[in-house]
């Protein structure tokens, strides 16, 4: 039976916590280690449902995959499958970066059109798209992309949408190409970066991760490393929100202020204290926060990922807050959990109107996705009395340990 997170909420969340490893960087950058000759061993792995399922893809396709503590061990010498197993694809987004890889380590990939979470209609036209100008020939056959190409040869690419998945897919598949291949209109991310950072310790040559223009130069042989993800972008912006939901004092560490900005200033909007340190953000809530308007955007712009836990915080500001999804159209599913709440939020096309009230009170809801997951939690801890979580599965797939840190910063939560 599935199991539910419980939440006595209504009191400020005081203490310390530290962020897990990106999800978003992890579910890139372990495909990308099956490109390798040798052994490479992926610090600071977080430790969530879509890197387990990863790693029995991983081994389904003959990689050897072991964790110890925090660190992925990948043997990739044993790899001689390149037919992803479609059980294990439909459960996330990122099964669709083994088709960058395989294709670029055999020339051949088989993958299901991937699963992941239901926030809109993710289509893959830019993924297709890249490959396709690389070399490779795509059929999508009953619902399997069923890709092959002779060579992958660099060119330009120019992307129509700033899409994260298309530029990991065309990185990975890049590295390994002839030439130099030039994606324009790239995604900036961190996760981008991370990635970038990660072929370049492999031997491939990429310059300009971080802007909207990359230029990857592929190797024939890449070699096995050792290297650290960065720290979780999402997951920080989480706690930040949690700390301002419930008028608490969190310092969370092992973070990037830098890559929190959009989120940070928005804080600030709403009279929210933001302390910055090298590698930690401290955020202050005294006061009820005032309400301010978000819209989402690619990065640096303000996370989809954050609008959902952000959402949480306006439902209880002073005044009337609007919130913008521009990123993906079914990302407003958590709303109808926040009404049962008390949450007065309106929601017209890609807007949400946000009307303040007091306070939310626990009631019994659902997670529709991950982000939806974590915004509920945020509110479980704001609400007075019980919340009960269920769905929690979605929860998992992106957060570390996540009912012993709301423990360690004075959460009275528990799991069914
Ligand atoms: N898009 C296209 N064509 C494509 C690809 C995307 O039109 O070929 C559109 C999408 O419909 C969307 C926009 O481009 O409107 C951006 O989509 P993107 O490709 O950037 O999203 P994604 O790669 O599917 C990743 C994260 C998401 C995160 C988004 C946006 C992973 C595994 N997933 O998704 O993370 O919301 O970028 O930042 O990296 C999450 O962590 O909860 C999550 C959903």
């Amino acid at each position: 039976m599935e199991s539910k997170i419980i939440i006595k909420g209504g009191k400020p969340l005081i203490g310390e916590v530290t962020v897990s490893g990106g999800k978003n960087s992890a579910v890139a950058i372990i495909p990308a280690a099956l490109m390798s000759d040798d052994v490479c061993y992926i610090e600071n792995i977080p430790l969530i449902e879509d890197v387990f399922v990863l790693k029995k893809m991983m081994e389904h396709l003959g990689a050897d995959v072991t964790i110890e503590g925090n660190t992925m061990r990948v043997d990739p010498k044993g790899v001689s499958n390149w037919i992803v197993p479609d059980d294990l694809a439909r459960e996330m987004r990122a099964s669709y970066y083994l088709m960058g890889t395989l294709l670029a380590k055999f020339g051949k990939a088989q993958v299901v059109f991937p699963g992941g979470c239901n926030i809109g209609s993710r289509p893959m036209d830019q993924h297709l798209k890249g490959l396709g100008s690389l070399g490779a020939k795509i059929d999508l056959i009953g619902g399997v992309y069923v890709c092959s190409a002779e060579k992958l040869k660099g060119c330009e690419i120019y992307m129509d949408v700033s899409s994260v998945g298309a530029t990991i897919n065309l990185m990975l598949a890049a590295a390994k190409a002839e030439g130099v291949t030039t994606i324009v209109n790239a995604a900036r991310e961190p996760h981008i970066v991370d990635l970038a950072n990660f072929l370049s310790a492999m031997g491939a040559t990429v310059k300009g991760a971080g802007t909207p223009t990359i230029r990857v130069k592929g190797a024939q042989k890449l070699k096995g490393c050792r290297y650290s993800i960065l720290p979780d972008q999402i997951e920080t912006g989480t706690w930040m929100a949690a700390a301002a939901a419930t008028r608490g004092d969190i310092k969370i560490n092992g973070c990037i202020p830098y890559h929190m900005e959009s989120a940070s200033v928005k804080l600030a909007e709403m009279g929210i204290e933001v302390i910055e340190g090298e590698d930690y953000i401290r955020v202050k809530a005294l006061n009820r926060p005032k309400a301010v308007h978000i819209q989402t955007l690619p990065y640096p712009g303000f996370p989809t990922d954050l609008q959902q836990p952000f959402t949480v915080i306006l439902s209880t500001a002073k005044g009337t807050s609007m919130v913008i999804e521009t990123i993906f159209e079914s990302r407003f599913r958590h709303v109808d959990e926040l009404r049962r709440m008390g949450a007065n939020i309106q929601i017209s096309g890609d807007v949400a109107v946000i009307m303040g009230v007091e306070k939310l009170s626990g009631a019994e809801v659902v997670a529709s996705d991950l982000r939806a997951g974590a915004a509920l939690i945020v509110a479980g801890v704001m609400a007075e009395g019980t919340t009960v979580i269920s769905n929690t599965k979605y929860i998992d797939r992106g957060y570390e340990n996540i009912v012993d840190k709301l423990k360690s910063v004075g959460a009275d939560v528990s799991r069914t």
